[in-house]
């Protein structure tokens, strides 16, 4: 199954719309909740950070009965320091953006708790994020 979504930049109110819309998806396929939990949080930051801080993008998201493949690819301008983007805290967040409560530089590192694997490329002309997260339940 496959389901993709377009992404204007600095359109908060539309962010969040991919991430709803696979949610319910795949309670509709039985999903464990903890999972599409998962799912949804790293759906949804990948969703806010092209509404944030890119030129516009879009989603492509596959499911198969073992997990969901999530590319978010944009139009520019790119992450410089893919490593520095990943720390903990780091953002570059406009002030408007942070008066809406974002911008707290957790993104991308909940992206990669949420996720069973993750692939960032980035250049001026855009940055691709390809996540996976597989349906069956982690182990502790
Ligand atoms: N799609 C993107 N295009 C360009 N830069 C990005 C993109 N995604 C992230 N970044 C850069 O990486 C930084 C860290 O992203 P991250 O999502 O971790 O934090 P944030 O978006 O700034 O804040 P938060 O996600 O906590 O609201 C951003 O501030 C921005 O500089
Ligand atoms: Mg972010």
């Amino acid at each position: 199954m496959n389901q993709s979504f377009s992404i204007p930049a600095g359109d908060f109110s539309h962010a969040g719309q991919a991430a709803s819309e696979i949610k319910r998806l795949l309670k509709q396929l039985n999903i464990p909740p903890k999972v599409i939990k998962r799912v949804v949080v790293a759906l949804y930051e990948a969703e806010v950070n092209v509404v944030a801080h890119s030129f516009g993008g879009s989603i492509s998201c596959t499911i198969t009965p073992e997990h969901i493949d999530i590319v978010v690819s944009d139009c520019g301008p790119g992450i410089s320091d893919i490593e520095l983007a990943m720390s903990e805290g780091y953002s570059t967040a406009s002030s408007e953006v942070r008066e809406m409560g974002f911008g707290a530089g957790m993104g991308l590192p909940n992206i990669k708790n949420n996720s069973d694997s993750l692939d960032i490329s980035s250049s001026e002309q855009g940055t691709s994020i390809h996540m996976r997260v597989n349906f069956k339940e982690h182990t502790p």
